[in-house]
């Protein structure tokens, strides 16, 4: 690969985090663990931050990428808002200690006890995907005495993003509402008590890499902002959701200064103010996940690597056929091809296929990389596997920010009669 991932350097022949070995790490806390670099973070928002400056912006961490709260507390210092899509976010964004007013609150199937808090905690916008669940807002803000401060989250019918899975912005999925029912929904929104509309809200997909698709929302958000204040609904938000593109194969990725040129015109235009909810931009690059080689074994010609961690873990390569290089943290070159597999009951269950590789021995400890974003979020327990450690580095030191779960704790929940 050309290089690596910010959160990592090579030292005395050895991966390492910021000032710290990840054999460090792997000793100290095991494997499979989730690493992530704060100073990455800290870098990362700074450019995005840098990327939008002279357009009226501001930036709400989509907190689906990684929700684990000491990198969640990192954006609250840095200034970010949180964007949440479930009870669950947001109670972990209050916790992280985001005010309510520093909240979006997104996400196409939101529950009466969701839409309650959000109207408890006053957030800053809730995005309504529906006609029905605009009505059943205004019912519960009515009954609290409360204005719900709304974006309706419309389709643009632009496809764009990576796999078909994180394409949001097109007919054929099922989020938001059509474009041309937006105007009219406005207007019921003007007319419903306990509703306020101040914003338009979009998030076309995930993993883009062409900034022609903003361009594209940017303009027809910013178009239809000024038809829905023709009709007397004063708007101020233009939400273009998340999913700026990280190349995992090193290299700039989407080209953000353009998207800032094409916030700034619109912005101006329109007289706006832009929100972001990217994710993955900011920490995929920012983590790791550390794992060690279990066992090295042949099938005919084909060499497999089989890990202490695999798609209950990571699920990207198995759900998005996502590339994620493996590295080995003592560093060697690589000399063979193998796949690098997981420890799971399911022929889908792999990190890497077909990846160069050093001779591997068993217990030699790996890097999945660009592992920081839709990581351990989307890990389970499947195969009863508990889920991985998560540790955040910050200059020299490092701290376990998640421990390991444990056996027990998997099975607490369940009532037996026994
Ligand atoms: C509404 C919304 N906003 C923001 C995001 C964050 O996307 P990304 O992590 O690609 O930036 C998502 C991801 O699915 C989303 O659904």
């Amino acid at each position: 690969m050309d290089g690596l991932p910010d959160c990592l350097h090579e030292r005395e022949g050895e991966l390492c985090c910021e000032g710290v070995r990840l054999s460090e790490i792997g000793t100290a806390v095991g494997t499979p663990c989730y690493v992530y670099s704060e100073t990455a973070v800290r870098g990362r928002y700074a450019a995005l931050a840098e990327a939008f400056v002279g357009a009226p912006c501001r930036v709400f961490y989509s907190v689906k990428a990684n929700h684990n709260r000491a990198l969640l507390r990192v954006f609250r210092e840095l200034g970010a808002g949180a964007d949440v899509v479930s009870l669950g976010e947001l109670i972990r964004a209050r916790r992280a200690g985001f005010a309510g007013a520093d909240i979006v609150f997104g996400g196409v199937g939101k529950r009466v006890d969701e839409l309650e808090a959000a109207l408890a905690e006053d957030v800053f916008m809730v995005n309504v995907e529906s006609e029905s669940e605009l009505r059943a807002l205004s019912e519960l803000a009515v009954a609290r005495g409360a204005t719900a401060r709304v974006a309706v989250r419309v389709n643009p019918g632009i496809e764009a993003g990576g796999h078909a899975y994180t394409r949001t912005g097109h007919y054929k999925t099922k989020f938001g509402v059509a474009w041309e029912d937006a105007e009219a929904l406005y207007e019921l929104a003007a007319r419903l008590d306990g509703i306020e509309p101040i914003g338009v809200d979009a998030h076309i997909g995930s993993q883009i890499f062409s900034t022609e698709p903003y361009r594209q929302v940017l303009q027809r958000l910013g178009e239809l902002a000024g038809a829905i204040r023709a009709r007397g609904i004063e708007l101020r938000y233009l939400d273009i959701g998340g999913g700026f593109g990280v190349p995992h194969e090193g290299g700039a990725g989407i080209d953000l200064r353009a998207v800032g040129d094409a916030a700034r015109a619109v912005t101006a235009e329109y007289k706006l103010t832009v929100l972001v909810e990217p994710g993955r931009w900011l920490v995929a690059p920012a983590g790791i996940l550390l794992a060690r080689v279990l066992y090295a074994k042949n099938l005919g010609d084909q060499r497999y690597y089989v890990t202490d961690t695999g798609s209950n873990d990571l699920v990207r390569p198995s759900y998005y056929s996502a590339h994620h290089p493996v590295e080995m943290v003592q560093r060697a070159p690589a000399t063979e091809v193998a796949d690098v597999v997981g420890p799971v009951c399911e022929a889908g269950d792999f990190l890497a296929l077909g990846c160069e590789v050093p001779a591997l021995r068993e217990g030699d400890l790996l890097a999945v990389l660009y592992a920081g974003a839709y990581g351990f979020v989307m890990s389970s327990n499947y195969n009863s596997r508990p889920r991985a450690a998560e540790v955040l580095v910050s200059g020299d030191r490092y701290r376990v920010v998640r421990r390991r779960e444990t056996i027990e704790e998997l099975m607490a929940a369940e009532e037996l009669d026994d």
